[in-house]
C-alpha cells in the first residue's frame, strides 16, 4: 500500500483512544482514521463527533477504508467484524486475544481463502514485539522455550501486594481504573487472559494450534496472606507465569503462579510490565521486557501493525508451514505448593510424591510432585480455601 491508508476502527475504549493518541503523535506513519464505530453514541468523547458512527456497515462497506482495526471487547461481535472485513479483503488489525485464541483455525482459513493479512501484535504483551519476532527472527525450530509474565494487571496487583503491602482488592481497583484490567477482571485474575496469549504464542513459536480448554490455567484468585508470608520467608515473590516448552518433539504449556526468587530476572518485571524469557538451542537465554497493558502501550503495538501493513506485511505462519511434527503433551510432572485451611484437602493420591507437609491452626500446606494431567482434573483445586503455586524447582 503506497498511498495513505485509511482506517476504520471498531471501539474507542482504552486501546482505541491509545491508538488515536499515538497515531497523532507519530509523524512517519502514512495512515489516518476515517471512521470509528462505537456502541454508545451519547457518551462524551474527547474527539470530534464526526469521527463516530454506530453503523458497522459504514466502515465495512466503505471502499476507501483499507484497514479495519478491531478493538472491542465482545468476542462474538469482534469475530463477526473481523470475518466480514477479511471476506471483503480489508486487512485487519486486532488486539483481541480471547477472540483470536478461541477462533484461531477459522481466522487462519479466512486469511488463506481471501489472501488478506490479519495482524495481532497487540494481543500479546502489548508493547513487546513478540509475534513478529517469533515469526521472523525465530523462524527456525531452534527455539526451545518461551515463558514469562503475560498479564499486566495481575503483575501490577502482585507487585503492590509484595512491595507496598497493598490489599488485593485495592490493587485490582487501581488496575481497573488505569485501564490495565479486562472489563471482566476475572479473566486476568483467573489467568485466562495470559492463557489466550500463550495460545497465540504457541502457534508462532512451535506451530501448534490448541483450544483454550487444552491448557491448564490457575490464577491468583485464592492467594492468602499466609502464602504471601511463606513466599517472603523463602526470599521469593509470587509471579503469574505462562510457559510453553519443547522437549524433543513434545511441547507442554501451562499458566500458573510460581515462587520466583527475589534475585531472578522475572522479578525485575514489576507493575503493569510484562517480561518474556526465550530460550534457543544456540542463542540460549534472551529476555524481553515492556509495558504489557494500558492504552498507549497497546496502541503503539496496533500502530506498529498498521505500519507493517503499509509495506504489505503478513504472517507467513512459518512454524505451521514447516510441519514440525510437534505434539502437545500434558504428561509432565511439576512440583507444587498447595496451601489449604478448610474442610477440603488436596487428595494425596493425586500426587506422585509429597516431600513436605505442614499443619498448624488455620494454615496447612504441602509440597509435592503431581502430573499436569492430574492437576487439570483435580476437583479440590477449585475450592477457594485451597491455593496452588509452582515451586522454584521446575525447569
Ligand atoms: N488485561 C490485560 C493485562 C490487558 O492486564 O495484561 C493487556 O492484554
Amino acid at each position: 500500500m503506497k498511498r495513505k491508508i485509511k482506517l476504520g476502527v471498531f471501539g474507542f475504549g482504552c486501546v482505541g483512544q491509545g491508538l488515536y493518541s499515538v497515531l497523532h503523535q507519530t509523524k512517519g506513519i502514512n495512515a489516518e482514521i476515517k471512521k470509528i464505530c462505537i456502541k454508545h453514541p451519547d457518551k462524551a468523547r474527547p474527539i470530534d463527533a464526526s469521527f463516530f458512527t454506530t453503523s458497522r456497515d459504514e466502515i465495512l462497506n466503505d471502499p476507501e477504508i483499507d484497514v479495519v482495526v478491531e478493538l472491542i471487547d465482545e468476542v462474538d461481535a469482534a469475530f463477526e467484524i473481523v470475518s466480514s472485513a477479511l471476506r471483503k479483503r480489508k486487512a485487519v488489525v486486532s488486539a483481541n486475544k480471547k477472540m483470536i485464541a478461541e477462533n484461531f483455525p477459522a481466522l487462519l482459513k479466512l486469511q488463506q481463502e481471501f489472501q488478506t493479512p490479519f495482524l495481532y501484535e497487540a494481543s500479546c504483551c502489548a508493547s513487546i514485539p513478540v509475534i513478529r519476532n517469533l515469526e521472523e527472527y525465530y523462524d527456525n525450530d531452534l527455539l526451545t522455550s518461551v515463558e514469562g509474565i503475560l498479564n499486566g494487571s495481575t503483575n501490577y496487583i502482585l507487585t503492590h501486594i509484595f512491595e507496598n503491602n497493598k490489599a488485593f482488592d485495592e490493587a485490582l481497583k487501581d488496575a481497573q481504573r488505569l485501564g490495565y484490567a479486562e472489563s471482566d477482571p476475572s479473566l486476568d485474575v483467573r489467568a485466562l487472559d495470559p492463557k489466550y496469549k500463550l495460545l497465540i504464542i504457541l502457534v508462532h513459536a512451535f506451530g501448534i494450534i490448541l483450544n483454550p480448554g487444552d491448557i491448564f490455567n490457575y490464577g491468583i484468585q485464592n492467594l492468602k496472606d499466609a502464602d504471601i508470608r511463606y513466599a517472603r520467608e523463602k526470599n521469593a515473590r509470587i509471579k503469574l507465569i505462562a510457559r510453553c516448552c519443547k522437549n524433543g518433539n513434545k511441547v507442554y504449556a501451562y499458566c500458573m503462579p510460581r515462587f520466583v526468587p527475589v534475585s531472578d530476572t522475572l522479578n525485575k518485571v514489576t507493575y503493569e510490565y510484562n517480561g518474556l524469557l526465550l530460550e534457543g538451542a544456540f542463542a540460549e537465554h534472551q529476555f524481553f521486557m515492556g509495558k504489557g497493558a494500558g492504552g498507549n502501550a497497546t496502541g503503539s503495538a496496533v500502530l506498529s501493525d498498521i505500519s507493517a501493513l503499509t509495506y504489505d506485511y503478513r504472517y507467513e505462519y512459518k512454524k505451521l508451514n514447516q510441519n514440525l511434527n510437534h505434539t502437545y503433551t500434558r504428561e509432565i510432572e511439576l512440583e507444587v505448593y498447595v496451601s489449604y485451611n478448610g474442610a477440603i484437602q488436596p487428595a494425596a493420591a493425586d500426587f506422585e510424591s509429597i516431600s513436605v507437609r505442614h499443619e498448624s491452626p488455620g494454615f496447612n500446606y504441602l509440597v509435592g510432585r503431581i502430573s499436569l494431567l492430574k492437576l487439570m482434573k483435580a476437583k479440590w483445586m477449585d475450592d477457594p480455601s485451597v491455593n496452588l503455586v509452582l515451586t522454584e524447582n521446575n525447569i
